[in-house]
């Protein structure tokens, strides 16, 4: 019997689609970058940029009475969330829909807060923050995390790793850019160990160590998957040389 072949990008997705999220989060510090937001009105209108399968999208639900716009240009994150939000009861204030954070496609100013967990680097920092400015209400918050450089000269598989992060930079390069988007930081935390591997890595070795089994004799399928596999390996030897930093600002 001959192979399926997937390709690597299918079995990412096959990977990806099924975490919890779809990069370095948790509740604890979507609370607490919330908390950040002092003077928030009671009910706030939200845009999650970038949301993957919402999870910091129905933690933003649960923490707020809100309404939130959710927004991902990927198709099935965005039908498994519309889904979770049918069934959790909440289609009357979470909106999800496929679209792209460099035109989100909504009024200007119409928000009292936009968030966006591991999504900004698709567009750059420079790129996207007067995009998320141009969204938020005088005086409404931004709540955004990115990867940053924590230290110099990185070993080659962790510059490979972050290739698709054309912009990235230290803390002290991501607060510059929050200034000149016309944005004043209100604080920043970095992301801690738990929010690597609590809903991210772990799961994703653990889907890893399944997709093995059903790709049992596909030698593609396989290689494929020890190259995804190659990312929590990565961050156990070398995360001193990066991190994911939480920033909160506002207009
Ligand atoms: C690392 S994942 C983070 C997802 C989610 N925020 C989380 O933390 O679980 C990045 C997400 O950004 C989405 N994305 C990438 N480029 C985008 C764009 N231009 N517009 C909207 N979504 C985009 C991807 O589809 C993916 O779901």
């Amino acid at each position: 019997m001959s192979e399926p072949a997937p390709r690597h990008w299918e079995i990412f997705l096959e990977v990806f689609e099924a975490l919890p999220r779809q990069g370095p989060g948790s509740r604890a510090s979507t609370a607490r970058a919330l908390k950040l937001c002092g003077d928030l009105p009671p009910s706030p209108s939200v845009l999650d940029l970038g949301c993957g399968t919402g999870a910091q999208t129905l933690h933003l639900a649960e923490l707020t009475s809100g309404c939130i716009v959710a927004i991902d240009s990927h198709a099935p994150s965005i039908e498994r969330l519309c889904q979770t939000v049918t069934d959790l009861g909440l289609a009357n204030r979470v909106f999800p829909r496929v679209g792209d954070i460099a035109h989100p496609q909504e009024p200007p100013e119409s928000f009292d807060l936009v968030w966006s967990e591991g999504a900004l680097y698709n567009l750059g920092l420079e790129r996207a923050l007067p995009i998320c400015r141009d969204m938020l209400r005088p005086r409404a918050y931004l709540g955004f995390t990115d990867a940053i450089w924590r230290k110099q000269s990185p070993p080659p598989e962790v510059r490979a790793m972050f290739e698709d992060y054309p912009t990235m930079g230290t803390v002290g390069d991501a607060l510059g850019v929050i200034a000149q988007s016309g944005l004043s930081t209100v604080g920043h935390f970095t992301l801690p160990h738990e929010a690597w591997w609590d809903d991210f890595y772990a799961p994703m070795e653990r889907r890893i160590e399944t997709l093995r089994t059903t790709y049992a004799g596909a030698p593609n399928a396989l290689a494929a998957l020890e190259e995804v596999a190659q990312e929590p390996e990565i961050h156990r030897r070398h995360s001193a040389y990066y991190a994911y930093e939480f920033f909160v600002a506002r207009r």
